[in-house]
């Protein structure tokens, strides 16, 4: 019998079951540009956010502080990242202001999941890097951009200016941690955005460390 694949859940959950308590302190160094993604939301008073991927909670947290009449959702497909992700939100008395659920970004309707099918803002933070059906879960968080909102993707470039023997060893890191940067996150996008009607912005920051997209819906 052939063995199944194991699904991005079974997967999720195993690598994070003991990386997700130390998983906060260990990432703000590396995961860069996430605090500028926040501060690009800019969403109005009473505006909808939803992440997919969203990991322990790190920015939902931070984009509740910083946008305090929005209204936060977050996804993720490992039910222990989520865990983590709740005990942090109900640390810091947020508990009322953001909603996680349990959701497969490469198969996902917030309408089913969260009962909300569009939304102001979007985030991938740090997580097409880790889903192998990227392109999907690109294509699918694109469909949940409400009329005059936008979608902001925060990832690992490919170091374009950056020295050659830090690439090698920051991709090697990487690729321990099951993450692989896109070197086409760009055409990919521009193919979503055309395909839906969307305007793109993309700018590879940092000499090219990280890649930041904005794709925006008219009204
Ligand atoms: C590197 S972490 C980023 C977490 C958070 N966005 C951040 O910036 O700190 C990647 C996250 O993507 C989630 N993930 C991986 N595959 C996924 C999938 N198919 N659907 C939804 N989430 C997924 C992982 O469980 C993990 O929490």
């Amino acid at each position: 019998m052939t063995p199944t694949r194991p699904s991005d859940a079974e997967r999720m959950d195993r690598h994070y079951r003991y990386q997700r308590f130390i998983y906060d302190l260990t990432r703000t160094h590396y995961l860069i540009g996430r605090k500028h993604l926040i501060t690009d939301l800019k969403p109005n008073p009473g505006e909808t956010i939803l992440e997919i991927g969203c990991g322990t909670a790190w920015n939902l947290i931070r984009i509740a502080e910083r946008y305090p009449a929005a209204n936060i959702y977050g996804v993720d497909v490992s039910n222990a990242m989520l865990d983590t992700a709740r005990a942090s939100i109900k640390r810091k008395g947020l508990a009322r202001r953001i909603h996680v659920a349990q959701a497969d970004a490469t198969a996902f309707s917030a309408a089913d999941a969260i009962g909300i099918p569009q939304f102001d803002r979007v985030v991938f933070s740090y997580a097409l890097s880790m889903i192998p059906g990227w392109q999907e879960a690109l294509e699918i968080g694109a469909a949940h951009i409400a009329p005059g909102g936008s979608l902001h993707i925060v990832d690992f470039g490919q170091c374009g200016r950056l020295p050659g023997a830090f690439k090698t060893a920051l991709f090697a890191f990487l690729n321990h941690y099951t993450v692989t940067p896109r070197p086409d996150l760009e055409d990919a996008c521009r193919r979503v955005a055309a395909t839906k009607g969307l305007t793109l912005s993309f700018s590879r920051m940092h000499r090219g460390y990280t890649d930041y997209a904005v794709l925006a819906r008219k009204i």
